[in-house]
């Protein structure tokens, strides 16, 4: 059976540039582009750290589910997911009907390189926060394995590479058929 692409998803762990490929790729087939995150921010009328301060990860991941759940119903979107996206309860199926979806991975230290600086992932506000993401990537990895439907690998590529890989993978392989 054909890989359903009405929607392209972006999954992966944070840091692996899922918003900046989406976007690119989103001009690239004249699709239009969603964030999670950004519908998130959006759907609570607060920011991410924000969200996680006051309800917790707990909270955040009702919200996120919610806004994946309103997309199920779109057509001709690249939709770039949180990190965490893959450990809500049945969001792996969601993500799956919503189309091809695509797992962007990058090496433990690619990611520790990208997120080191940035004070914008709750998750990784502690003082392990290396430990963290090795832990996370533990748990996350047969999570994304089970979701992915093509797996790129982003380390040493900048994110137009990235795209461009993405749009000749799904344009040869014969058993996804593109959205048109
Ligand atoms: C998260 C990743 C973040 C954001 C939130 C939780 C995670 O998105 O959804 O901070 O659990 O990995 P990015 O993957 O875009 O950083």
């Amino acid at each position: 059976m054909p890989i359903p692409c009405k929607n392209i998803v972006l999954i992966g762990f944070m840091g692996t540039g899922k918003s900046t490929v989406g976007r690119l790729l989103s001009t690239s087939l004249a699709y239009r582009f969603a964030d999670t995150d950004e519908l998130i921010v959006r759907k609570a009328g607060k920011k991410i750290p924000a969200i996680f301060e006051e309800s917790g990860e707990e909270g955040f991941r009702v919200i996120e589910s919610e806004v994946l759940e309103d997309l199920t119903k779109e057509e001709g979107v690249v939709i770039a997911t949180g990190g965490g996206i893959v450990t809500g309860e049945g969001n792996i199926e969601k993500l799956q009907t919503l189309g091809c979806v695509v797992w962007l991975t990058a090496k433990e230290e690619s990611i520790w390189e990208r997120v080191a600086h940035n004070k914008t992932r709750p998750l990784l506000q502690n003082d392990t926060p290396r430990e963290t993401i090795q832990r996370l990537l533990t748990e996350r990895l047969p999570l994304y394995e089970k979701a992915a439907h093509l797996t790129i690998g982003t380390d040493g590529l900048s994110a137009s590479d990235v795209s461009f890989g993405i749009l000749e993978c799904l344009r040869l392989e014969k058993e996804i058929s593109l959205h048109e």
